[in-house]
């Protein structure tokens, strides 16, 4: 696929096929997240692939209550991937401390959106999870309390091929040339 068809083709999958995800199309899409970039080449992240459904319902029950339920969903993806956040190096740190920014987020999200649009590549939906009990997600899979998990991503055959309009700011809205000035 041509990399803006990859772009418009990926969105966020919130109904999956009762299909299991072959070993080695979840090994692609690591693969590309692995070759993501990072500041210092720090690649401060590591990756749990949860496939065992037992672990996987406990894990995704982790990501919502009776009360804030919008992630239910994620029961029926056959696969949950859960980005956890490693320390980055003393340089970076320093560099963070200086810059005022916290680069390895910035980390996290290239190489989660590399793992997001190659697995669409592979025909599979991807849907990035920032709410969820982070503690409880820890506590199932062994997770050190000193790490972040930063997100869980659901992974899946998509119930429906369809591809949704997005629903985006104009590019009037973001983009100015050579100073900020935006037509808001
Ligand atoms: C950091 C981050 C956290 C997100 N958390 C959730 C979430 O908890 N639940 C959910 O259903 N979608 C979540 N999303 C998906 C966004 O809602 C979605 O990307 C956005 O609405 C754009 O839609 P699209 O992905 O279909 O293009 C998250 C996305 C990102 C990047």
């Amino acid at each position: 696929m041509k990399f803006l068809d990859l772009a418009k083709a990926r969105q966020s999958v919130r109904k999956y096929l009762d299909k299991p995800v072959e070993q080695e199309k979840i090994e692609r899409c690591l693969e590309a997240a692995r070759l993501a970039p990072s500041a210092s080449n720090s690649q401060p992240w590591s990756f749990i692939v949860v496939d065992n459904p037992k672990l996987k319902e406990a894990v995704a029950k982790e990501t919502f209550s009776q009360l804030i339920s919008f992630n239910r969903f994620s029961l029926q993806a056959p696969v949950l991937i859960i980005l956890i956040s490693e320390r980055s190096g003393f340089l970076n740190k320093v560099a963070e401390a200086i810059k005022d920014k916290q680069f390895s987020l910035i980390d996290i999200g290239i190489t989660a959106e590399h793992l997001c649009l190659q697995a669409t590549e592979e025909g599979l939906g991807t849907c990035m999870l920032g709410w969820f009990n982070e503690k409880g997600v820890k506590k199932i899979l062994n997770i050190s309390p000193s790490k972040r998990v930063e997100l869980v991503i659901t992974m899946g055959y998509p119930e429906s091929n369809q591809i949704r309009p997005k629903k985006r700011k104009s590019i009037d809205q973001i983009r100015s040339y050579n100073s900020y000035e935006l037509q808001k």
